[in-house]
């Protein structure tokens, strides 16, 4: 898929099929989550990655709107330093999952309410924070249908602001 394509058909898809993700393809989900810039290039982020699934219905406690986790084939928490690094946090999130579309597996961010347990549950070391936890996944037809079927909608415009509301040139308004 080219790099364009892959961004605009990129959608937050919830229902995942049963079909595992083969350990290359994961490995290279997250090696584009390593590759991705940061601030000072401190690379402030951690990647637990989560198969299990027993764990994976835990995690999908952890958050009010994180049903989707349970599902998932993998889920990939994302730990970072301190909570200041929450823009270096959401570039390497991207990154992971446009990787993840371009080899047609799907995923969805979730928000973790509940993060102080979530990071218990994951023994993550104190003074770190866990910003968000990303379901990755074959897409399920009977979701929000097939990934063919998802582009089309997607390449129609759904679901966005016109970009004549939210950019001006020069001045902000203008
Ligand atoms: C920071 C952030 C947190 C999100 N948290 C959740 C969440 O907890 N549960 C969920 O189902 N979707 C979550 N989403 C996904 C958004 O609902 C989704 O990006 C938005 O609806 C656009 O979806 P679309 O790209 O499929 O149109 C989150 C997205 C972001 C950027």
């Amino acid at each position: 898929m080219d790099a364009y394509k892959c961004i605009i058909t990129k959608r937050d898809l919830r229902t995942f099929t049963d079909k595992p993700i083969p350990d290359e393809v994961l490995r290279k989900i997250l090696n584009a989550g390593r590759m991705s810039g940061s601030s000072r290039n401190r690379q402030p982020w951690h990647f637990v990655v989560v198969r299990d699934r027993d764990r994976l219905r835990s995690l999908a406690g952890f958050g009010r709107f994180a049903q989707h986790v349970a599902t998932a084939a993998a889920a990939v928490a994302v730990v970072i330093d301190d909570p200041g690094s929450a823009f270096d946090a959401g570039r390497c999130t991207q990154n992971m999952m446009l990787a993840a579309w371009n080899f047609n597996v799907a995923s969805c961010p979730a928000t973790p309410h509940n993060a102080d347990e979530a990071k218990r549950f994951l023994a993550v070391p104190p003074g770190k924070a866990l910003p968000i936890i990303l379901s990755f996944g074959y897409p399920r037809a009977s979701g929000r249908g097939p990934i063919e079927r998802t582009a089309l909608r997607i390449l129609a415009g759904r679901g966005r602001q016109p970009l004549r509301s939210l950019v001006s040139w020069d001045n902000y308004g203008r």
